[in-house]
């Protein structure tokens, strides 16, 4: 049987570039919506049993797709419930950063100020611990509910557990862990207070980040004690140009699609960016962002 026959409203040939921020990469062989937790278990079953690589989407933020797509099944997480309980928010993975943002700020929740305009899911936050201004949703964390193919079992993270580190965490390195959904325990503050803050950091990343144009965010995890971004300035590759893509002008650890650029047109400024890097500073940038399909 068909795996179209097993899992309805799989979709076939789905180009992943509108899935993305970069706006970048072809298709996916088979291309299935998650609404719930129980769909995103199915997908991932019906992977296992046809032996499907698959992929688990989130808002394509952090992410570059090979032109040539994706040879497996794209698993978009759209469960997206969140549910308030005193301090706490229980979010599913599939909501937007954003949302779960708001609502804590309408309820007067502080701690995820700092992620204001920064795009992506609540699933995403967490399997890369996404931060900013010396913050990230680690600190937030209570507990992370995961789907384990390995024991199909459901199971829920302490935040030791989840081995946060800058930019890492267990299910960045565990392929096998799926999170569901996450607990997220905040602090107390007046809404204007909060408001005050979000709008403050806004402010700060539209100043120094290219945030109008399509990027995947930081290309580079910063290495210790040292900006990516600053490194690459020196290296006088600030507004370089590969076809489509571009250096940004206004900071050097994005790279932005003009609108026409290819995967290999990013993978080239990378490969020069690290390059001269390690050439004028003796410093091995490492790659924030996730590759699929290369
Ligand atoms: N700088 C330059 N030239 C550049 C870029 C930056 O001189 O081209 C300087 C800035 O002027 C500043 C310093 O380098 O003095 C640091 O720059 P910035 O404040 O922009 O922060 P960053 O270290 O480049 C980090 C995170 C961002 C996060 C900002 C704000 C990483 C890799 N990047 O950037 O996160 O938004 O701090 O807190 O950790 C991301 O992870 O995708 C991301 C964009």
């Amino acid at each position: 049987m068909p795996i179209e026959k097993e899992l309805k409203n799989i979709k076939k040939d789905v180009s992943l570039a509108p899935f993305t921020t970069f706006k970048i990469g072809g298709r996916a062989k088979y291309f299935f919506v998650a609404h719930s937790q129980q769909q995103i278990i199915e997908a991932l079953e019906q992977a296992q049993k046809y032996h499907l690589p698959f992929f688990i989407l989130g808002g394509g933020s952090n992410l570059l797709v090979s032109d040539k797509g994706f040879d497996g099944l794209v698993i978009k997480i759209q469960n997206s419930k969140i549910e308030r309980k005193d301090s706490s928010i229980i979010a599913e993975a599939g909501a937007n950063l954003a949302q779960l943002l708001t609502i804590a700020k309408n309820s007067g929740l502080s701690g995820l100020e700092w992620a204001a305009g920064i795009p992506g899911t609540v699933g995403g936050a967490l399997r890369g611990n996404s931060g900013a201004f010396g913050k990230s949703i680690a600190d937030l964390v209570k507990n992370v509910r995961v789907f384990d193919i390995s024991t199909r079992t459901i199971k829920n993270y302490s935040t030791k557990d989840c081995l946060f580190g800058y930019r890492e965490s267990i299910f960045k390195k565990n392929k096998e862990l799926v999170i569901l959904s996450g607990e997220f325990v905040f602090d107390r503050d007046s809404i204007y207070e909060i408001e005050k803050r979000m709008k403050r950091y806004l402010e700060y990343r539209k100043a120094k980040q290219p945030l109008e144009c399509f990027s995947a965010g930081c290309i580079f995890k910063n290495p210790e004690g040292f900006s990516a971004g600053k490194l690459i300035e020196k290296c006088s590759l600030k507004g370089k140009r590969k076809g489509g893509a571009q250096i940004s002008k206004k900071h050097g650890n994005f790279i932005i699609n003009l609108g026409n650029a290819t995967s290999q047109d990013v993978m080239f400024l990378i490969t020069l960016a690290k390059e001269e890097v390690k050439r004028k500073f003796g410093i091995e940038l490492e790659e924030e962002i996730e590759f699929l399909g290369f």
